[in-house]
């Protein structure tokens, strides 16, 4: 049987939010072969630009450009042309932005695709997993998180979006309602034992996973690590240990 670690490798997502080239060209060289995607958002971006992105990409990595794009419909859809000029794998853009916003975002994306440029994936960020009940009263926001966030997922869709930011505590129920084209990106993921860091609900990789993301995004466990190449092999066997329980492939 073939090993599921290349399969489980292409799942990961590491953030690199680090404030230099310098920081991240030491992680990239230190777990090359081992990591295929990276997130860049905005500390290493606003620090280093799209400088930083065409190295990735030129070098061969799947980036995800976390910028969470918010704006009126016209400059969203120019940030997805440059997006996809610049040859990123994922972006995404907030939900709370609105339908037109996000149907400016997809219908830039089909030009582009029509004048035979790449068509990156562009994501939806639902909620901010730190803005809670409080956060919604304070900028009058009715509702709770929980019927929030499943309707922004379900707006971002119609608009023609490809897919979800989520906090691992919504993974199972955005997959049940969306269905398996929707592509579910969870940040927020520790590996059994870690420090949850900042995060108030965290999952592991093979929970996440074995819930229905699509891909799992973990930062600081890897990037300050002793050993990034050593945790970031943890974690993809943690995750092929998740696809082995949703039944896709034995670790
Ligand atoms: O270092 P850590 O694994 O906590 O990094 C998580 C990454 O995911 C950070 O880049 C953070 O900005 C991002 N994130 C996100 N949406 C959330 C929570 C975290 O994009 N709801």
């Amino acid at each position: 049987m073939m090993s599921p670690l290349p399969q489980a490798a292409d799942r990961l997502i590491v953030a690199l939010d680090v404030p230099t080239w310098a920081e991240a060209d030491r992680l990239i060289r230190d777990l090359k072969g081992i990591v295929r995607r990276v997130k860049v958002g905005q500390t290493l971006f606003t620090a280093c630009g799209p400088d930083a992105v065409h190295r990735l990409v030129e070098g061969g990595m799947g980036v995800f450009l976390d910028l969470k794009y918010h704006d009126i419909p016209a400059t969203v859809a120019g940030a997805a042309r440059s997006a996809a000029r610049l040859g990123v794998e994922m972006f995404n853009v907030h939900a709370l932005g609105g339908r037109a916003m996000m149907v400016a975002c997809a219908d830039a994306l089909a030009d582009e695709e029509a004048s035979g440029s790449h068509r990156p994936k562009a994501l939806a960020v639902t909620l901010l997993t730190s803005v809670d009940e409080k956060v919604m009263e304070e900028v009058r926001l009715e509702g709770e998180p929980a019927t929030m966030v499943p309707r922004l997922a379900a707006l971002a869709s119609q608009a023609g979006l490809d897919g979800v930011v989520a906090s691992p505590r919504e993974v199972s129920a955005l997959r049940s309602a969306r269905g398996l084209d929707f592509l579910i990106v969870v940040p927020g993921v520790r590996p059994a034992g870690a420090d949850a860091d900042d995060h108030a609900r965290s999952a592991t990789p093979r929970d996440a996973i074995a819930a229905g993301a699509d891909y799992v995004v973990v930062g600081r466990p890897i990037t300050r690590a002793a050993s990034p190449a050593g945790a970031a092999e943890a974690v993809i066997a943690e995750i092929a240990e998740g696809l082995a329980e949703a039944g896709e492939g034995s670790p």
